[in-house]
């Protein structure tokens, strides 16, 4: 299944090459002493679906591209499962460079970094957020408890997200490894339901 495309706007375009420029030189906290590359968001840039996932890791780090290592791998696995590629999706952190040793962001950090995800937000449009894992979950909707909330949907702000678990779960646990791949299948079919006109009431408002 291919998806149609909604065509990327100039403004869109620029405004989403502002908002790279802006992570790459940015200088807003500590992280920036250590990251090789920042990491902005990247793919399809009228893309239906938005996913967000914590922070780069070491491959996202060396080569400056979100969700290119071992967690990537799984993310991608899934997607082409649900017959999407990655430039169908655009893929994003909730912070943007890699915090040393792939600890948990700091709250200050996923603060200092919240103006660049919400801006890409509102550049991309996309129809629904996927949220993968709890810091995300947290960061984002303020949720917790990943595991009694996955598979949900949930509106904020006249905005639709869908809460799943973090594809690095899946390499440490297989089991999830079917959870992920449903949970990604149902947050297409939806996008692909709110794009026919289906009004979706979510599972949780915020
Ligand atoms: N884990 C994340 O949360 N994001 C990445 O980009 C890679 C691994």
């Amino acid at each position: 299944m291919r998806r149609r495309r909604r065509g990327v706007d100039s403004v869109t375009a620029a405004r989403l090459d502002d908002i790279r420029a802006d992570v790459e030189s940015c200088r807003r906290c500590g992280l920036c002493a250590t990251r090789t590359n920042a990491v902005p968001g990247s793919g399809g840039r009228d893309a239906d679906i938005m996913l967000v996932g914590e922070a780069p890791g070491r491959s996202e780090d060396a080569r400056g591209e979100p969700f290119v290592g071992a967690a990537g791998t799984r993310l991608a696995g899934a997607l082409a499962r649900a017959g999407l590629a990655r430039g169908d999706v655009y893929i994003t952190n909730v912070v943007k460079c890699r915090p040393p040793d792939n600890r948990v962001p700091t709250a200050e950090e996923r603060q200092q970094c919240s103006e660049y995800l919400q801006a890409e937000i509102e550049a991309v449009n996309p129809r629904i957020i996927c949220i993968l894992g709890n810091t995300a979950f947290g960061s984002i909707l303020g949720g917790s408890e990943i595991t009694k909330n996955r598979g949900k949907t949930a509106s904020m702000n006249g905005r639709m997200y869908f809460v799943t678990i973090h594809p690095a779960a899946t390499i440490y646990n297989q089991e999830l490894r079917g959870t992920f791949d449903a949970d990604i299948q149902s947050v297409v079919r939806i996008a692909a339901e709110i794009r026919s006109g289906k009004v979706i009431t979510p599972d949780i408002s915020y």
